[in-house]
Protein backbone atom coordinates (compact mmCIF):
# COMPACT_ATOMS: atom_id res chain seq x y z
CA UNK A 1 0.00 0.00 0.00
CA UNK A 2 1.01 3.62 -1.09
CA UNK A 3 2.11 6.24 1.25
CA UNK A 4 -1.06 8.34 -0.64
CA UNK A 5 -3.28 5.41 -1.38
CA UNK A 6 -6.58 6.39 -2.80
CA UNK A 7 -6.22 9.90 -1.78
CA UNK A 8 -7.68 12.49 -4.37
CA UNK A 9 -4.46 14.56 -5.21
CA UNK A 10 -4.01 18.06 -7.17
CA UNK A 11 -0.82 19.71 -8.38
CA UNK A 12 -0.71 22.62 -9.84
CA UNK A 13 1.60 22.75 -12.75
CA UNK A 14 2.05 19.31 -13.40
CA UNK A 15 2.27 19.56 -17.03
CA UNK A 16 5.92 19.50 -16.83
CA UNK A 17 8.85 20.58 -14.28
CA UNK A 18 9.01 20.04 -10.53
CA UNK A 19 4.94 19.54 -10.61
CA UNK A 20 5.29 16.41 -13.15
CA UNK A 21 7.86 14.75 -10.78
CA UNK A 22 5.71 14.63 -7.99
CA UNK A 23 2.86 13.97 -9.96
CA UNK A 24 4.40 10.88 -11.14
CA UNK A 25 5.34 10.15 -7.09
CA UNK A 26 2.41 10.73 -6.07
CA UNK A 27 0.64 8.30 -8.61
CA UNK A 28 3.45 5.72 -7.59
CA UNK A 29 2.17 5.95 -3.86
CA UNK A 30 -1.35 4.80 -4.89
CA UNK A 31 -2.82 8.79 -5.36
CA UNK A 32 -5.63 9.54 -7.83
CA UNK A 33 -3.61 11.84 -9.27
CA UNK A 34 -5.34 15.11 -10.58
CA UNK A 35 -2.66 16.99 -13.44
CA UNK A 36 -3.10 20.54 -14.08
CA UNK A 37 -1.61 23.37 -16.51
CA UNK A 38 -2.69 24.87 -19.64
CA UNK A 39 -0.69 23.20 -22.21
CA UNK A 40 -2.73 19.97 -22.99
CA UNK A 41 -0.62 18.04 -24.73
CA UNK A 42 2.14 18.38 -21.90
CA UNK A 43 -0.44 17.12 -19.46
CA UNK A 44 -1.65 14.19 -21.91
CA UNK A 45 1.97 13.40 -22.25
CA UNK A 46 2.90 13.12 -18.16
CA UNK A 47 -0.66 11.38 -18.10
CA UNK A 48 -0.37 8.60 -20.14
CA UNK A 49 3.61 8.12 -18.28
CA UNK A 50 1.89 7.68 -14.92
CA UNK A 51 -0.68 5.06 -16.62
CA UNK A 52 1.77 3.40 -18.72
CA UNK A 53 3.48 2.63 -14.68
CA UNK A 54 -0.43 1.52 -13.45
CA UNK A 55 -0.90 4.71 -11.61
CA UNK A 56 -4.07 6.94 -11.98
CA UNK A 57 -4.59 10.31 -13.21
CA UNK A 58 -6.72 12.74 -15.09
CA UNK A 59 -5.77 15.72 -16.57
CA UNK A 60 -7.50 19.55 -15.99
CA UNK A 61 -6.89 22.70 -17.74
CA UNK A 62 -7.18 26.25 -15.67
CA UNK A 63 -5.18 29.73 -15.85
CA UNK A 64 -4.45 29.67 -11.77
CA UNK A 65 -4.89 33.56 -11.53
CA UNK A 66 -8.29 32.87 -12.12
CA UNK A 67 -10.53 32.66 -9.22
CA UNK A 68 -13.42 31.51 -11.61
CA UNK A 69 -11.34 28.95 -13.34
CA UNK A 70 -9.93 27.18 -10.29
CA UNK A 71 -13.20 27.13 -8.56
CA UNK A 72 -14.60 25.19 -12.12
CA UNK A 73 -11.54 22.93 -12.13
CA UNK A 74 -12.83 21.78 -7.92
CA UNK A 75 -16.35 21.41 -9.38
CA UNK A 76 -14.72 19.26 -12.18
CA UNK A 77 -12.90 17.22 -10.07
CA UNK A 78 -15.28 16.65 -6.84
CA UNK A 79 -17.12 15.61 -9.91
CA UNK A 80 -15.09 12.73 -11.64
CA UNK A 81 -13.21 12.07 -8.02
CA UNK A 82 -14.94 13.41 -4.88
CA UNK A 83 -12.72 15.86 -2.56
CA UNK A 84 -9.56 16.96 -2.62
CA UNK A 85 -7.67 15.34 0.15
CA UNK A 86 -4.09 16.24 -0.51
CA UNK A 87 -3.22 20.12 -2.94
CA UNK A 88 -0.08 20.90 -4.05
CA UNK A 89 0.24 24.89 -4.72
CA UNK A 90 3.03 24.54 -7.23
CA UNK A 91 1.95 26.64 -9.88
CA UNK A 92 4.45 29.62 -10.61
CA UNK A 93 7.59 30.49 -11.81
CA UNK A 94 10.09 33.58 -12.22
CA UNK A 95 8.52 35.81 -14.62
CA UNK A 96 11.38 38.30 -14.02
CA UNK A 97 14.78 39.10 -14.21
CA UNK A 98 17.45 39.76 -11.18
CA UNK A 99 18.51 43.33 -11.21
CA UNK A 100 18.46 46.21 -9.62
CA UNK A 101 15.19 47.33 -7.74
CA UNK A 102 14.89 50.78 -10.24
CA UNK A 103 15.13 48.63 -13.55
CA UNK A 104 12.26 46.28 -12.54
CA UNK A 105 8.74 47.26 -14.61
CA UNK A 106 5.67 47.37 -12.88
CA UNK A 107 4.43 45.05 -15.09
CA UNK A 108 7.42 42.36 -13.92
CA UNK A 109 6.31 42.74 -10.65
CA UNK A 110 2.56 42.46 -11.05
CA UNK A 111 3.28 39.46 -13.00
CA UNK A 112 5.42 37.66 -10.43
CA UNK A 113 2.78 38.36 -7.58
CA UNK A 114 0.02 37.37 -9.40
CA UNK A 115 1.36 33.99 -11.17
CA UNK A 116 2.84 33.07 -7.70
CA UNK A 117 1.13 34.65 -4.38
CA UNK A 118 -2.14 35.50 -5.82
CA UNK A 119 -2.39 32.27 -8.19
CA UNK A 120 -1.26 30.43 -4.07
CA UNK A 121 -3.95 32.14 -2.42
CA UNK A 122 -6.42 32.02 -5.13
CA UNK A 123 -5.97 27.97 -4.88
CA UNK A 124 -6.18 27.91 -1.30
CA UNK A 125 -8.84 30.05 -1.03
CA UNK A 126 -11.09 27.65 -3.51
CA UNK A 127 -9.71 23.89 -1.72
CA UNK A 128 -9.06 25.01 1.91
CA UNK A 129 -12.79 25.30 3.21
CA UNK A 130 -13.82 21.89 2.14
CA UNK A 131 -10.61 20.50 3.72
CA UNK A 132 -11.77 22.08 7.13
CA UNK A 133 -15.39 21.14 6.31
CA UNK A 134 -14.45 17.13 6.00
CA UNK A 135 -11.62 17.64 8.68
CA UNK A 136 -9.19 16.52 5.89
CA UNK A 137 -6.83 17.63 4.15
CA UNK A 138 -3.05 18.27 3.18
CA UNK A 139 -1.77 21.21 1.28
CA UNK A 140 1.96 21.84 0.51
CA UNK A 141 2.88 25.13 -1.10
CA UNK A 142 5.83 26.13 -3.39
CA UNK A 143 8.44 28.66 -2.12
CA UNK A 144 11.81 29.09 -3.70
CA UNK A 145 15.61 29.55 -2.20
CA UNK A 146 15.58 33.10 -3.24
CA UNK A 147 12.92 33.90 -0.79
CA UNK A 148 15.19 32.48 2.31
CA UNK A 149 18.23 35.15 1.80
CA UNK A 150 19.09 38.10 -0.48
CA UNK A 151 21.11 36.63 -3.40
CA UNK A 152 22.24 38.74 -6.32
CA UNK A 153 20.70 36.42 -8.89
CA UNK A 154 17.30 36.50 -7.65
CA UNK A 155 14.64 38.49 -9.12
CA UNK A 156 13.30 41.10 -6.44
CA UNK A 157 9.40 39.94 -7.37
CA UNK A 158 9.24 36.60 -7.41
CA UNK A 159 11.27 36.44 -4.33
CA UNK A 160 9.08 38.94 -2.52
CA UNK A 161 6.43 36.92 -3.64
CA UNK A 162 7.47 33.54 -2.60
CA UNK A 163 8.25 35.21 1.01
CA UNK A 164 5.03 36.03 1.18
CA UNK A 165 3.50 32.50 0.31
CA UNK A 166 5.64 31.41 3.45
CA UNK A 167 3.72 33.65 5.44
CA UNK A 168 0.71 32.57 3.90
CA UNK A 169 1.45 29.32 4.53
CA UNK A 170 1.93 29.49 8.07
CA UNK A 171 -1.09 31.92 9.11
CA UNK A 172 -3.34 29.57 6.89
CA UNK A 173 -1.16 26.25 8.73
CA UNK A 174 -2.50 28.64 12.28
CA UNK A 175 -5.77 28.59 11.26
CA UNK A 176 -5.87 24.99 9.59
CA UNK A 177 -5.04 22.77 12.23
CA UNK A 178 -7.46 22.61 14.49
CA UNK A 179 -9.59 21.55 11.64
CA UNK A 180 -6.95 18.64 10.84
CA UNK A 181 -5.86 20.12 7.86
CA UNK A 182 -1.68 20.74 7.95
CA UNK A 183 -0.07 23.03 5.74
CA UNK A 184 3.79 23.09 4.58
CA UNK A 185 5.80 25.13 1.89
CA UNK A 186 8.86 23.48 -0.12
CA UNK A 187 11.78 25.63 -0.79
CA UNK A 188 13.79 24.63 -3.58
CA UNK A 189 17.38 26.03 -4.47
CA UNK A 190 17.68 25.48 -8.22
CA UNK A 191 16.09 22.33 -9.74
CA UNK A 192 17.32 20.93 -13.21
CA UNK A 193 14.12 21.04 -14.30
CA UNK A 194 13.58 20.90 -18.51
CA UNK A 195 13.36 24.20 -18.61
CA UNK A 196 16.48 25.24 -16.24
CA UNK A 197 18.24 22.26 -18.19
CA UNK A 198 18.24 24.47 -21.30
CA UNK A 199 18.17 28.09 -19.92
CA UNK A 200 20.84 27.86 -18.10
CA UNK A 201 24.92 27.50 -19.97
CA UNK A 202 26.99 24.70 -18.74
CA UNK A 203 29.58 26.94 -16.85
CA UNK A 204 27.13 28.43 -15.11
CA UNK A 205 25.72 24.88 -13.92
CA UNK A 206 29.01 23.99 -13.13
CA UNK A 207 29.66 27.45 -10.57
CA UNK A 208 26.39 27.08 -9.20
CA UNK A 209 27.45 23.32 -8.03
CA UNK A 210 30.28 24.87 -6.03
CA UNK A 211 27.94 26.46 -3.99
CA UNK A 212 26.06 23.50 -2.80
CA UNK A 213 27.79 21.58 0.25
CA UNK A 214 26.03 18.51 -1.64
CA UNK A 215 28.32 19.16 -4.67
CA UNK A 216 25.07 19.00 -7.34
CA UNK A 217 22.48 20.60 -8.34
CA UNK A 218 18.97 19.14 -7.49
CA UNK A 219 16.60 17.05 -9.46
CA UNK A 220 12.88 17.38 -9.81
CA UNK A 221 12.49 14.05 -8.18
CA UNK A 222 14.53 15.47 -4.77
CA UNK A 223 11.68 17.80 -4.49
CA UNK A 224 9.03 15.78 -5.17
CA UNK A 225 10.11 13.26 -2.13
CA UNK A 226 10.52 16.37 -0.26
CA UNK A 227 7.00 16.88 -1.04
CA UNK A 228 5.72 13.57 -0.33
CA UNK A 229 6.74 13.57 3.05
CA UNK A 230 5.21 16.62 3.77
CA UNK A 231 1.82 15.44 2.05
CA UNK A 232 1.87 11.95 3.69
CA UNK A 233 1.36 10.79 7.42
CA UNK A 234 5.15 10.31 7.18
CA UNK A 235 4.84 14.10 8.71
CA UNK A 236 1.70 14.20 10.31
CA UNK A 237 2.30 16.06 13.23
CA UNK A 238 4.09 18.53 10.92
CA UNK A 239 2.65 21.73 10.16
CA UNK A 240 3.61 25.37 9.11
CA UNK A 241 7.34 24.62 8.22
CA UNK A 242 9.06 25.97 5.60
CA UNK A 243 11.46 22.51 3.89
CA UNK A 244 14.53 23.57 2.29
CA UNK A 245 15.55 21.62 -0.28
CA UNK A 246 18.83 22.69 -1.36
CA UNK A 247 21.49 20.48 -1.32
CA UNK A 248 22.68 22.64 1.71
CA UNK A 249 23.08 25.59 0.06
CA UNK A 250 20.35 27.24 1.94
CA UNK A 251 20.42 26.72 6.28
CA UNK A 252 17.57 28.43 8.23
N1 LIG B 1 12.90 25.06 -11.17
C1 LIG B 1 13.49 25.63 -10.15
O1 LIG B 1 14.72 25.75 -10.10
C2 LIG B 1 12.67 26.15 -9.00
C3 LIG B 1 13.34 26.55 -7.82
C4 LIG B 1 12.57 27.03 -6.76
C5 LIG B 1 11.20 27.10 -6.86
N2 LIG B 1 10.59 26.72 -8.01
C6 LIG B 1 9.12 26.81 -8.05
O2 LIG B 1 8.60 25.52 -8.29
C7 LIG B 1 7.39 25.63 -9.06
C8 LIG B 1 7.52 24.81 -10.34
O3 LIG B 1 8.64 25.29 -11.05
P1 LIG B 1 9.18 24.58 -12.40
O4 LIG B 1 10.56 25.04 -12.58
O5 LIG B 1 8.85 23.15 -12.37
O6 LIG B 1 8.26 25.35 -13.46
P2 LIG B 1 7.95 25.04 -15.00
O7 LIG B 1 8.74 23.89 -15.50
O8 LIG B 1 8.05 26.35 -15.69
O9 LIG B 1 6.40 24.62 -14.92
C9 LIG B 1 5.48 25.52 -14.41
C10 LIG B 1 4.14 24.83 -14.28
O10 LIG B 1 3.20 25.76 -13.73
C11 LIG B 1 2.12 25.92 -14.65
N3 LIG B 1 1.65 27.29 -14.59
C12 LIG B 1 2.37 28.43 -14.45
N4 LIG B 1 1.56 29.49 -14.43
C13 LIG B 1 0.29 29.03 -14.59
C14 LIG B 1 -0.98 29.64 -14.68
N5 LIG B 1 -1.14 30.98 -14.63
N6 LIG B 1 -2.07 28.85 -14.83
C15 LIG B 1 -1.93 27.51 -14.91
N7 LIG B 1 -0.75 26.88 -14.85
C16 LIG B 1 0.35 27.63 -14.69
C17 LIG B 1 2.68 25.53 -16.01
O11 LIG B 1 1.63 25.12 -16.85
P3 LIG B 1 1.70 25.17 -18.48
O12 LIG B 1 3.15 25.14 -18.84
O13 LIG B 1 0.95 23.93 -18.88
O14 LIG B 1 1.04 26.40 -18.88
C18 LIG B 1 3.60 24.38 -15.62
O15 LIG B 1 2.88 23.20 -15.44
C19 LIG B 1 7.17 27.11 -9.29
O16 LIG B 1 6.32 27.63 -8.29
C20 LIG B 1 8.58 27.68 -9.15
O17 LIG B 1 8.57 29.04 -8.78
C21 LIG B 1 11.28 26.25 -9.08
Amino acid sequence: MGALQDQVALVTGSSRGIGAAIARLFAHEGARVVLHGRDELAMSAVQADIERTGGRATSLRADITKFAEIEAMRGEIEKRLGPVDVLVANAGGSFSRPGPLEDTTEESWRTSVDGNLTATFLTLKSFLPGMKARRVGNIVTMSSAAARRPHAASPIPYAAAKAAIQMLTQDVALQAGPFNVRVNCVAPETILTEGNIQRIPDPQKAALVELHPIRRLGTPDDVARAALFLASEASGWITGVVLDVAGGAVMT
